[in-house]
């Protein structure tokens, strides 16, 4: 074989139930259903169920796992005790990735890769993750880690244990909503990265390490906060054009545009937009969406003709923004949604593994003598 799939384009590295993309047509199916009927009707934890087992939950399915996850959603002691070390020094996605191989290292049935306890790991990981990231934010700001309520869902959960304050129910609906469009994408490179871990039965924990890690580039999820970035430092209208003219000018991208699968706009950046008018309503922040808007516009103008348009971080950023989120935890809310995928991933690659190992073109020089260090 001489030819190279650069990114690998085009190549189906596995089969998969989970996740269907038109990027075409901008359509985003989770196994079978529309992505729109999802986010109107649907919960997070009904996604996450529905990644694990490919259907949705019956009543007393959805209540066992709220219940399981309410349980496991504390911190055990060594974790909260790292964090606390960690804050000062480390960034929030790092933080995360490092907790997570501690919870896994803590756990005396991490390397069981038997489904029933796999299942269990993932629902672990997707309760405690959000409560490590809550912490994080909370010891940062001088404040104590807030405890995680039973009455209230995942994404208000995770809203109350960053802020200490009821959640809105248009905040508590628009996080759970931003939670189920970031929790499965098919084979993206972070879920392709925990893929390539799992297939060599490394256990789960060390599989989302190295997804997280993934995500964090901004080429990928790293891409919401640094759309935060492009907006506040355009910050009025009349900056937008000569922005823009510069940045393409020295070659670099504008951030939250362009898919390597949608060559139309993301559907989860048409619902996230629709949400960004409902909490631009009473926002102090709405300035922020509306310029967003308008950079939005002029790029569809200078762009024109280019399959280039707004993916899922161009508006994530101007919607955490005006629910008051920092910005350098809108990677982190990513994975705290995606490890429903990056784990139903996960349960299929270890059900059916096959190691992944491609090959490398080699060209470099062939045949050469070895010439003794004194001769160099
Ligand atoms: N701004 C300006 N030009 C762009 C952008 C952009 N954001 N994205 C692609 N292009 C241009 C490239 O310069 C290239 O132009 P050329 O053919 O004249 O050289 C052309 O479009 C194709 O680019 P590729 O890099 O081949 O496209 P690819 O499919 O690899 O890119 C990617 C996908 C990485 C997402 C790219 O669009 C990008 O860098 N976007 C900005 C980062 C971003 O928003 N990432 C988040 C993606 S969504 C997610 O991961 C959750």
């Amino acid at each position: 074989m001489t030819e190279i799939a650069r990114g690998l384009e085009g190549i189906n590295v596995t089969a998969t139930k989970l996740c269907r993309i038109d990027g075409l047509k901008g359509e985003l199916i989770y196994s079978g259903y529309n992505i729109y009927d999802l986010a109107e009707k649907s919960s997070f934890e009904e996604v996450a169920f529905l990644l694990w087992n490919q259907r949705l939950p019956n009543k007393q399915e959805l209540d066992d796992l709220k219940a399981f996850l309410n349980k496991e959603r504390p911190l055990d002691g060594v974790v909260e005790r790292l964090i606390r070390e960690l804050w000062p020094h480390v960034r929030p996605m790092r933080t995360l990735e490092i907790a997570v191989e501690v919870i896994g290292a803590i756990d005396p049935d991490s390397s069981d890769l038997t489904q029933p306890t796999l299942r269990k790991t993932a629902a672990r990981l997707t309760a405690k993750m959000a409560t490590v990231i809550a912490a994080y934010d909370r010891l940062r700001n001088g404040k104590e880690p807030v405890a995680p309520r039973d009455d209230l869902g995942h994404a208000a959960n995770f809203l109350w244990m960053l802020t200490g304050e009821e959640p809105t129910e248009l905040a508590k609906h628009v996080m759970d909503v931003a939670f189920i469009l970031h929790a499965e994408h098919e084979m993206n490179a972070s879920t392709f990265s925990a893929m390539v871990t799992g297939s060599t039965l490394s256990d789960m924990y060390s599989s989302i390490a190295s997804a997280i890690g993934t995500l964090k580039g901004p080429l990928h999820g790293g891409a919401n906060e640094a759309v935060f970035k492009t907006v506040d430092a355009i910050k009025e209208e009349k900056n937008i054009a000569p922005h823009v003219e510069a940045l393409l000018g020295r070659g670099e991208r504008v951030m939250g545009i362009g898919h390597r699968i949608y060559k139309t706009t993301d559907p989860r950046a048409v619902i996230l937009e629709r949400l960004g008018h409902q909490v631009a309503e009473t926002s102090p922040d709405r300035w922020y969406f509306d310029l967003s808007l308008k950079l939005r516009d002029y790029l569809a103008r200078k762009l024109e003709g280019k399959p280039l348009y707004p993916n899922v971080d161009f508006f994530s950023a101007s919607v955490y923004r005006m629910l008051g989120i920092k910005s350098d935890l809108y990677t982190p809310i990513f994975a705290l949604a995606r490890i429903t995928g990056w784990t139903a991933h996960l349960l299929e690659q270890y059900a059916d593994n096959r190691l992944v190992r491609p090959n490398a073109l080699y060209e470099g020089a062939a045949n050469r003598e070895y010439t003794p260090i004194a001769n160099r």
